[in-house]
């Protein structure tokens, strides 16, 4: 699978980070949601978002307003900070609604059957957002940030930053992010593909001997959910070892671990993230953190009202991967953008449009 995404045709904008490509061929028309001849102008468009457990999420909220109003279209947006229960029941109401498209941010990827098939059968076009939405063919497409070259990219960079502190052998602790969440072992899997080789020839220990999947999960991608499991790591298999790298995936999670770290009175690991959250952004350029990711959220928000656009027009959105996103039921017709690795030496570069992140990263 992976292959076939690396030889896909995509056109990086790469100082934008977004991809601009046009449908690759047969991308265009290949889902169920190129049927239907469009939908009028200044309908209701509905966005359900999972919890606020990162700050890209938050201000996708703000950016889906502004960008699908400002486009004319009325809109139904929610978060779900309750869990599953709340998000299927306001997924229910936009269908109720008659909303034409709805652009979902799954909390968990499996629970949403039976809403999206409502929203299908009501004759809405169903988007995923950002995370996949798993073992339904309930859904058209997906746009997102290619979550497994996240993972990639997470995994490269923490060989990169123990190999600028010295030869190894290194001990390092793994970690995932919240296992309901789809994007998770997509995450996992791409760092996992870089680090493998090297915990197998032993240049990488984990002391704590939890290497697979479901044993460094964070459920809920809770804070204080990671900054627990270290505590523990830390005072059963550190109190005399050195801790020189962990595999964060994303920034609040990295900085819970920072946390357990210093209150373990440990020097600081090399650490990775992603989102580029202003306190993590922060720490990356006083030597604390890593690394980061920069998915800008701009960008996917901007790409999912444009798919909104066209499905207004006439009823078929662009995609510029169709094979690399299998659901479980269908392989989901992708729009995907490129993640960039962030670290202190290429913080400013990539930051340079950024109102916020620009006057951190100088
Ligand atoms: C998103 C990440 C985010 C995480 C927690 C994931 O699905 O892709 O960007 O850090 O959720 O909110």
């Amino acid at each position: 699978m992976r292959k076939i995404i690396k030889t896909a045709t995509v056109i990086a904008a790469a100082s934008t980070l977004a991809l601009t490509g046009c449908g690759r061929q047969g991308g265009s028309s290949s889902s169920s949601g190129g049927e239907s001849k469009g939908f009028e102008k200044g309908s209701l468009i509905g966005v359900a978002l999972p919890q606020k457990t990162s700050e890209n999420w938050v201000l996708a909220e703000k950016l889906f307003k502004n960008d699908l109003e400002s486009a004319g279209y009325k809109t139904d947006i929610q978060f779900a900070n309750g869990g599953v229960a709340e998000q299927q029941n306001q997924i229910s109401t936009m269908v109720s609604k008659g909303a034409k498209v709805i652009i979902v941010g799954a909390i968990d990827s499996k629970q949403l059957g039976t809403q999206l098939k409502q929203a299908k059968d009501a004759g809405a076009t169903v988007i995923a957002y950002d995370r996949l939405v798993e073992n339904t063919s309930d859904v058209d497409y997906y746009v997102a940030f290619d979550n497994y070259k996240v993972g990639e990219l997470q995994g490269q960079a923490l060989l990169d930053g123990l190999k600028k502190k010295g030869s190894g052998p290194y001990n390092v602790e793994l970690m995932a992010g919240s296992p309901d969440d789809a994007n998770s072992r997509k995450f996992f899997d791409g760092a996992m593909s870089k680090l493998k080789p090297a915990i197998e020839s032993g240049q990488i220990k984990v002391l704590s001997g939890q290497k697979d999947f479901n044993q460094v999960v964070t459920q809920g991608w809770k804070a204080e959910n990671a900054q627990k499991r270290f505590d523990t790591i830390l005072s059963g298999s550190y109190s005399s070892a050195k801790l020189d790298g962990v595999l964060s995936p994303n920034d609040t999670l990295a900085r819970a671990v920072l946390t357990a770290v210093k209150s373990a009175g440990k020097p600081t690991p090399v650490i990775t993230g992603q989102d580029s959250e202003v306190e993590s952004v922060k720490l990356i350029m006083s030597g604390q953190q890593y690394s980061t990711i920069s998915k800008d959220t701009r960008e996917l928000v901007k790409q999912a009202v444009t798919m909104v656009n066209e499905l207004q027009a006439d009823g078929k959105a662009k995609t510029n991967d169709d094979s690399s996103y299998n659901n479980g039921k269908k392989t989901v017709p992708a729009f995907l953008l490129k993640p960039v690795i962030v670290t202190k030496d290429n913080a400013a570069e990539v930051y340079k449009n950024d109102p916020t992140l620009s006057k951190i990263a100088k």
